[in-house]
C-alpha cells in the first residue's frame, strides 16, 4: 500500500493524494484543495499545536506511552546514573559524548567564562530589594545581549558556539546573584576550581570569607537533577526559544524569551507551585479533601499530568529516587509524606486515571531544592539553567535546518466585517 492520504473535497468531488511521510502530512499540501480559483486553499487548525509538528530534530526523542527519554539516543536513566551535566550539555549541543579531551577542553571553557561583566551587578541593583529571581533572571539575560553585540552574527557557527558556552557559563552566576539580591547578601564570585553545581551551591550558600566547600551527595543530587532538566523536546519554552531564534534574534534575546515561557505555573513555574500546594495542604489529612477539590474541577494538582507522558514521567522516578540520598543528608523534608499520599491516592483515582495524569519532573524537584535549603523563589531559576543548554542546542538546530524560516503561523478570522470609520462624535 502506497503511503499516502486520498483525500475527497465532498464540496467539488474532487480527490487529492497526499504524501505521508514520517506519520506524518504537510499541511502546505493542504492548501492545493481550493473550492475555487479564489479560494486561499485549505489550512490544518491546531491551536495549542496539539497534533503538530513543527519540526525535525535529531536532540531528544521522548516515548509519552512508554513513558521513555532519550537524548540523542542515550536513555535519560543511564545519563543520570552516569554522567554529569557538563558532559550532557556537550551530547545535547554536539551530538555524541565528548572523548576524554575534548570533555577537559569543554569544562575548562565553561569555567573561564563564569564571571559577568560588573556592570550586570550594577544593573542588578535596580531590582527591588524583593524582586523574584526569575525576573531578574529574564531581565539580565536580555540585558547580556548589549553586552555582546557581536551576538548578532546567529549564521556564523563560531559566533554561535562563543555564546553558548558563555550563557552556559554565566547562568548559574546570573542566578545567584538574583538569589543573594532578594537576600540582601553580597554576591559570592565563581569559584572556578569547583565543579558546575559545586560552584553554583558556593555562589549560593557561601558568606564572607569563611571556606565553603558544598556537600558532595548535595552537589551530585543538583547536578542529577540538572541533568534531567536539560532538555524535553518541543516544549512550550523550546517552542519559544525557536521562534524568537527563526527571526535571527540574538540567543541572549531569545533565550530570555525562553525563560519568560518557562516561568509560568503551567510550565517550569510548576515546582514552586507544587511546595505552595503541599505547605497549604498541609498535613496527611487534608489530602482527600483536596483531591475532592481537584475532582471538582476547583484546583489543578500541580507536579501532575503532562502533554506528552500518559504514563510515570521518567525524570519524577529519578529525582524520587534521588531525593531519598538527599534526605540522609539533610534530613526528612516533612512534606514528603504529603506529596507520597497525594500520589498515592491520585494514581488510583478514576479522574487522575481515565485522565492518564502522572506525576512529572516539577511533582518532587522541589522537595529536594526545599531540603537543600534552595527558597522556592528560586526554584525556576534551578529549572532554566539546565534547561539552557537544551534551549541552545535546538536554537542552533534550527539555524542549521534548511527547511526552518521565520516562524509566522496563519489563523481563521473571527472578527468584524469590513466596516468605515464612524467619527468621534458620531458613536453612541
Ligand atoms: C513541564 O512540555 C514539556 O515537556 C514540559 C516539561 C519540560 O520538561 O519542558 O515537561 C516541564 O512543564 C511539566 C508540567 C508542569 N506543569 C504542572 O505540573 C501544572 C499542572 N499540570 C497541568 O496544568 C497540565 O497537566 C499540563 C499543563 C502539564 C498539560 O496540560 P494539557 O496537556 O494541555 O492537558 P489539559 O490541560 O488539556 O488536561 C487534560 C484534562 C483536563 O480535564 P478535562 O477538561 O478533560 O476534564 O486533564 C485535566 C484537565 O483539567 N488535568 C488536570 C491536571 N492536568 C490536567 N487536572 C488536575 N490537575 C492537573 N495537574
Amino acid at each position: 500500500m502506497p503511503d499516502t492520504l486520498t483525500i475527497q473535497d465532498n464540496r467539488t468531488g474532487k480527490t487529492y493524494e497526499i504524501p505521508i511521510v514520517d506519520g506524518t502530512i504537510r499541511s502546505t499540501d493542504l492548501k492545493q484543495i481550493k473550492t475555487g480559483a479564489d479560494d486561499f486553499g485549505l489550512m490544518a487548525y491546531d491551536p495549542a499545536f496539539l497534533n503538530t509538528a513543527s519540526t525535525r530534530s535529531a536532540i531528544t526523542d521522548i516515548d509519552g506511552d512508554k513513558g521513555i527519554l532519550r537524548y540523542r539516543g542515550y536513555p535519560i536513566e543511564q545519563l543520570a546514573e552516569h554522567s554529569t551535566y557538563l558532559e550532557v550539555a556537550y551530547l545535547l549541543l554536539h551530538g555524541d559524548l565528548p572523548n576524554e579531551s575534548q570533555l577537559q577542553e569543554w569544562e575548562t571553557s565553561i569555567s573561564q567564562h563564569t564571571v559577568v561583566h560588573e556592570n550586570v551587578k550594577q544593573l542588578m541593583e535596580g531590582f527591588r530589594y524583593d524582586a523574584h529571581p526569575m525576573g531578574m533572571f529574564i531581565s539580565t539575560v536580555a540585558a547580556m545581549s548589549t553586552f555582546y553585540p557581536d551576538a548578532k552574527n546567529v549564521r556564523d557557527p563560531e559566533c554561535r558556539m562563543k555564546q553558548i558556552h558563555r550563557l552556559i557559563a554565566k547562568a548559574p552566576t546570573i542566578a545567584a546573584f538574583s538569589y543573594r539580591h532578594c537576600q540582601g547578601r553580597p554576591y559570592n564570585y565563581p569559584h572556578n576550581r569547583l565543579g558546575y553545581t559545586a560552584n553554583f551551591l558556593a555562589m549560593m550558600f557561601k558568606m564572607t570569607d569563611n571556606p565553603y566547600e558544598p556537600h558532595q551527595v548535595l552537589a551530585r543530587a543538583l547536578d542529577i537533577l540538572f541533568i534531567l532538566h536539560a532538555d524535553h523536546e518541543q516544549n512550550c519554552s523550546t517552542n519559544a526559544m525557536r521562534a524568537i531564534g527563526s527571526s535571527e534574534a540574538d540567543p541572549y534575546s531569545a533565550l530570555a524569551g525562553a525563560a519568560a515561557a518557562l516561568y509560568g505555573p503551567l510550565h517550569g513555574g510548576a515546582n514552586e507551585a507544587v511546595l505552595n500546594m503541599l505547605q497549604e495542604i498541609g498535613h496527611v489529612k487534608n489530602v482527600p479533601g483536596f483531591i475532592e477539590e481537584v475532582k471538582a474541577g476547583k484546583r489543578k494538582l500541580m507536579g501532575f499530568g503532562h502533554r506528552i507522558y500518559k504514563n510515570y514521567d521518567p525524570r519524577a522516578k529519578i529525582i524520587k529516587r534521588t531525593a531519598d540520598e538527599v534526605f540522609a543528608v539533610t534530613g526528612r523534608n516533612p512534606l514528603l509524606d504529603i506529596a507520597i499520599e497525594l500520589e498515592k491516592i491520585a494514581l488510583n483515582e478514576e479522574y487522575f486515571v481515565k485522565r492518564k495524569l502522572y506525576p512529572n519532573v516539577d511533582f518532587y524537584s522541589g522537595l529536594i531544592y526545599e531540603a537543600m535549603g534552595l527558597p522556592m523563589s528560586i526554584f525556576p531559576v534551578l529549572f532554566a539553567i539546565p534547561r539552557a543548554a537544551g534551549w541552545l542546542a535546538q536554537w542552533s538546530e534550527m539555524l542549521q535546518d534548511s527547511e526552518q524560516k521565520i516562524a509566522r503561523p496563519r489563523q481563521i478570522y473571527t472578527g468584524s466585517d469590513v466596516r468605515d470609520y464612524v467619527p468621534l462624535g458620531k458613536r453612541k
